[in-house]
């Protein structure tokens, strides 16, 4: 079946951007995980980020409910990691691939920069939701960028 999105996908796909694995603790106290490329910083005093998840994927609920998440923005390589945490049900990551921080919410290990974050704000918008948070502890480190452009992976950058 053709995808009546597929022109505004194709758009909107012109607007180069990195790689996140969005995290959170759900209600029974599991790891949920989440690819994500919809990542913007918003403010720095205080420091606020944004993302958007879709309201049809599963882990919609779960972190429409959590009053935290992280983010670890992926490095060039990491294909396998967005690939993993893109499919259907992923395994949430194992204790040696991630670290906890403030919240609860798990960063991996594979990073070139990490937030932890309380929820600031929700809002819903259109098939999404805006999920503000403030950035309570964060770091970066020097290596290049898993980078995503037109529905395509690309690393080398630095
Ligand atoms: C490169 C890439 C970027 C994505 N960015 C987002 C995003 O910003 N927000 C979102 O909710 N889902 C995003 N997704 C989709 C999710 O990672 C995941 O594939 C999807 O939500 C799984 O849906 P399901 O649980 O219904 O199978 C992205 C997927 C890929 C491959």
């Amino acid at each position: 079946m053709a995808d009546e999105f597929r022109p505004l996908k194709n758009a909107f796909g012109k607007f180069a951007t990195g790689i996140a694995i969005a995290t959170c603790v759900d209600a029974n106290g599991d790891f949920r995980a989440l690819t994500i490329n919809s990542f913007t910083s918003v403010s720095l005093d205080p420091a606020l980020l944004l993302w958007c998840l879709e309201n049809k994927t599963a882990a919609y609920p779960h972190f429409m409910e959590a009053d935290a998440y992280a983010l670890s923005i992926l490095g060039a390589g990491q294909t396998a990691l967005s690939n993993r945490f893109a499919g259907r049900a992923p395994e949430p990551p194992a204790p040696d691939e991630y670290e906890i921080w403030e919240t609860g919410a798990p960063l991996l290990k594979s990073r070139i920069a990490g937030f932890d974050c309380r929820i600031h704000r929700r809002h819903k918008a259109g098939d999404h939701a805006i999920l503000i948070g403030e950035v309570v502890r964060f770091d970066s480190n020097d290596d290049g960028p898993l980078v995503y452009y037109a529905s395509r992976y690309y690393s080398g950058l630095t």
